[in-house]
């Protein structure tokens, strides 16, 4: 196990918060922090443009993280495309693909909106989308087998459920994708960083910078293991070797997928806080993580009055209160301890609501997550049901009608 008082040391908006909500985004470290502002203070250029000191400067410390990453994954640097966020990597597939009315896209019950809206889009070109069932957090291969077809392109399917934290069979997924001759995209907005993660027989895996990679906000990537099948679907400079207005040459991948400047102090940022996360280990967050969701988990049955939606152990515990706004509840965990947890929908709506139609209250760990933090959680919650008088909370009750008929706990 690695040292948690020495890692914590580099975020130190934990000495004042109890961080709960990583699955929307971590803290990033000291390490990146100080990487971006070196580029703002030393040398701030553009990327792959121009020949002077601070332009090669800016192009190599861009280059150098898309190393760092490509060595995360054990991929090539030329299979990594730099894209906003993951909802750009989705996007970048969906509109990659050159459809036929008729095609069909199979999407999971689990996903995020950004796994789901790109291509649900698609629609529109006559593409069919197909929702494949799940139970209890958990996606059946069987039902993929079900479902597949001669005229099935895409499996769209999260690894880690931002919701529960259910961790996907993809690499069966994958099998029977590929048996089909479609091409498997993996969301890894949540998996990244926290468990271990084998590309091996992915097509595309999404990937978010600023979840479990720590990094900073405004950067994803693209993982493609033949980005030279993907079709440009966005145009712009960086992106070609010769222009007349006749004819555009453009450059091989990833640079034909980068148009335009990109956000260069975010890319910069990656590089320390994906070395980090290396050098801590995948197994070793992982086990870490295991750990707090069982004792969050236990924490939580205990105090009996609690709903929980994800399975013991996982990372990411959405859980809800008998006659308790989520909003409420994450409210009040706020004001009373400093306790960060998100509410709501979790952008994951049609998953949210088979547990209850105001959404969950979800927390989640990260590497740097402490067990005492999350046993804050839970006797804050404790201090709360103890002390609950609804006629005092007149803010979250201005929809009765939604409140009685939604099958929250
Ligand atoms: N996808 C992020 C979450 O689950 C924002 O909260």
């Amino acid at each position: 196990m690695y040292d948690l008082t020495a890692l914590r040391e580099e975020f130190p908006v934990l000495e004042e918060v109890i961080y709960l909500d990583n699955a929307a985004t971590t803290q990033t470290p000291v390490r990146s922090v100080e990487a971006i502002c070196d580029f703002f203070y030393d040398y701030a250029g553009n990327y792959g443009r121009g020949t002077h000191r601070l332009a090669r400067e800016t192009t190599a410390r861009c280059e150098e993280s898309r190393e760092d990453l490509a060595d995360f994954l054990g991929a090539y640097p030329e299979q990594i495309i730099w894209t906003g966020n993951t909802t750009g990597a989705i996007n970048l597939i969906s509109q990659g693909f050159s459809w036929k009315k008729g095609d069909e896209v199979l999407c999971t019950a689990l996903e995020h909106h950004s796994n789901l809206l790109p291509w649900m889009a698609l629609k529109r070109q006559g593409v069919k989308v197909s929702i494949i069932p799940q139970k209890g957090g958990y996606v059946d291969p069987d039902s993929v087998s079900d479902m597949i077809t001669s005229k099935t392109r895409v499996v769209a399917v999260t690894q880690m459920s931002n919701v529960t934290g259910t961790i996907q069979p993809v690499d069966e997924i994958a099998d029977i994708t590929h048996d089909a001759d479609a091409v498997i995209v993996v969301d890894g907005a949540q998996s990244l960083g926290h468990i271990p993660v084998d590309i091996s027989k992915m097509d595309y895996l999404a990937i978010a910078g600023h979840k479990g990679l720590l990094g900073p906000q405004g950067v994803g990537a693209l993982y493609a293991e033949e980005p030279q099948t993907l079709s440009e679907s966005q145009y712009g400079g960086g992106t070609v070797t010769s222009v007349s207005f006749s004819d555009v040459v453009l450059r091989p991948p990833p640079a034909r997928f980068e148009p335009g400047t990109p956000n260069i102090p975010g890319i910069i940022g990656m590089g320390p806080a994906i070395r980090l996360v290396d050098a801590l280990g995948a197994e070793e967050i992982a086990d870490h993580e295991e750990a707090l969701g069982d004792t969050l988990f236990d924490a939580l049955e205990e105090i009996g009055q609690i709903e929980i939606f994800s399975p013991r152990g996982s990372p990411v515990v959405s859980f809800g209160a008998p006659g308790i706004h989520p909003d409420l509840l994450a409210t009040r965990l706020d004001e009373m301890a400093a306790v960060c947890v998100r509410s709501g929908m979790h952008c994951a709506e049609p998953y949210s609501r088979t547990f209850c139609d105001l959404g969950t209250v979800r927390a989640s760990v990260a590497c740097y997550t402490t067990s005492e933090e999350v046993l804050i959680l839970a006797d804050t919650l404790r201090e709360l049901f103890d002390s609950w008088d609804p006629d005092s909370e007149p803010e979250y009750v201005p929809e009765p009608d939604r409140w009685e008929k939604s099958r929250c706990p």
